[in-house]
């Protein structure tokens, strides 16, 4: 085992699930604000108002609609009283924040995944000026990361859009979310200068195709509008390299990719080509950020459906000439797909998982843990592009036993870590590589972006808060902690 000198070893997390805070310091509210708890049976819902008349209700998040409209006519997304909404508090990084990186900094970590709140920062979204009180949380936040040598990996926007941009465009459907994105990106990339190097714009950009209101603040799903909130992401992307290159060429603005490789079920060609159009739904996305243009195989879909973009020539020069510096992706398993579904049945875990793969265990929402999967995944995203790529999420979320002397036992967890290492171990040192870092997802115990449950927790560290919002919210070092400092420390090298 050696793994490049280096190599950013840490972890992740997203405001939505772990920050908190929910309207203090002049904060707004994001679309994530409106989620609801679930579980793994149970969707999270979205929660609605109709201003004019009064009234309320809910929609599931995991909406698969018959209709192309997310909420019923003239209802927009809104804060209902009496429902609980996990992100409000989450697990209190606003309050939290010197504490826990502390902890990561006791690990070793040396980068930090996370992401700015937008709200935070520009309330309503379309705000002439930012919100001083927000960018001076960050401040403190990266200063503390400085103090342990950590490299903060900041996410411009995960899973959320402030409402405003929701209730007044539509979401990134309208081209206008381009330019109040621009300036959000360009405010915070310098008032940061010097303190933070690296970027993502978009967290899994391709989950716009899947959960538009998660990702683009989308309230029309119609495949127009998914197709021009992806657009208008890309160009937003792109004008946010343009404006680093032209400024601050040491700062690194990288893609993030929903990725996991899709296995055939059987040998029958049928089953490899529903594995290549799978495949194409998701790595177009990363041949028009990090590539540059977009594929034939997706204009020819978008002629197919008679989806025209309200684009300009100006676009595609800049996704050419500024495509992403890097590509990272988060890697939680494979998927596996089939023609047959009469002798595979039913596939578990969520919507993209496809079917059960009788090769590979899963964990008890259904996720196939399967580590050959990192080395697949680096090996087709870095041939198929030829940049530097990032694993900014991977892990395995475990209903974890705090025992009565705050300790946590979960080997599972080491285990699995350490196969994926192993296996990314293969994808630098057999494959050639270029692998920049590891953010292992959710380092701290978080909410969970599908179920809204806190008992599918990822982290080395234990958070004391259960499914309804009760518990202290004390910190306590899970076995994993010890297990993943030691990897730190070794380069890797000691995975026992
Ligand atoms: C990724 C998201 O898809 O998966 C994270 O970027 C999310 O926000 C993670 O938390 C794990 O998914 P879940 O549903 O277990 O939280």
């Amino acid at each position: 085992m050696s793994f490049p000198k280096d190599f950013l070893w840490g972890g992740a997390t997203a405001a939505n699930q772990y920050e908190g805070g929910y309207l203090e310091g002049g904060k707004g509210i994001n679309t994530s604000d409106t989620l609801t708890n679930g579980s793994h049976t149970v969707s999270r819902r979205v929660t609605w108002k109709n201003p004019e008349t009064g009234e309320t209700g809910s929609v599931p998040m995991f909406f698969m609609g018959q209709s192309e409209h997310f909420l019923p006519e003239g209802a927009i997304p809104a804060i209902i009283e009496g429902e609980y909404y996990p992100s409000h508090i989450a697990t209190d990084f606003y309050h939290h924040y010197k504490e826990d990186i502390a902890l990561i900094g006791e690990m070793g970590f040396k980068a930090f995944r996370l992401s700015m709140n937008w709200a935070r920062i520009f309330p309503n979204g379309d705000d002439e000026f930012p919100n001083e009180e927000g960018l001076k949380f960050y401040d403190d936040v990266f200063d503390e990361c400085k103090k342990y040598g950590i490299e903060p990996l900041v996410t411009l926007s995960h899973y959320e859009t402030p409402i405003g941009l929701t209730i007044k465009y539509g979401g990134w459907k309208d081209r206008r979310c381009i330019d109040f994105f621009e300036r959000y990106a360009t405010t915070v990339i310098k008032r940061y200068a010097g303190k933070v190097k690296y970027y993502l714009t978009f967290n899994e950009i391709n989950i716009m195709s899947m959960m538009p209101y998660m990702a683009g603040g989308l309230i029309d799903f119609s495949n127009q509008a998914k197709a021009q909130g992806a657009h208008n992401q890309f160009v937003a992307s792109a004008k946010v390299v343009k404006f680093c290159h032209e400024n601050y060429p040491d700062i690194k603005i990288g893609q993030m990719l929903a990725y996991g490789p899709v296995y055939t079920y059987t040998c029958d060609p049928a089953d490899q080509i529903l594995a290549l159009e799978r495949s194409q739904e998701t790595l177009w996305y990363a041949d028009v950020q990090t590539g540059g243009h977009y594929p034939e195989y997706k204009l020819k879909d978008y002629e197919r459906k008679g989806i025209h973009l309200d684009d300009c020539p100006e676009d595609y020069e800049l996704l050419e000439k500024y495509s992403a510096d890097f590509l990272s992706f988060s890697c939680y398993g494979s998927s596996t797909v089939t023609t047959h579904k009469d002798i595979a049945g039913n596939g578990e875990g969520n919507f993209i998982m496809g079917v059960k793969n009788p090769y590979v265990k899963t964990n008890a929402w259904g996720w196939a843990t399967d580590p050959a999967c990192l080395r697949l995944a680096c090996n087709t995203l870095y041939y198929r592009y030829n940049k530097p790529i990032w694993i900014v999420e991977n892990g395995i979320g475990w209903n974890d036993e705090l025992e009565a002397d705050h300790t946590v036992h979960d080997d599972y967890r080491i285990d699995y870590l350490r196969q994926n290492i192993q296996s990314m171990d293969d994808a630098i040192n057999k494959d050639g590589v270029n692998l920049m870092g590891y953010t292992m997802w959710g380092c701290i115990d978080l909410v969970s972006a599908g179920t809204g449950e806190m008992r599918k927790r990822y982290g080395f560290v234990y958070v004391d808060r259960d499914d309804e919002g009760k518990g202290t919210l004390n910190r306590y070092k899970k076995d994993s902690f010890y297990w993943y400092k030691k990897v730190i420390a070794t380069q890797g090298e000691d995975l026992d």
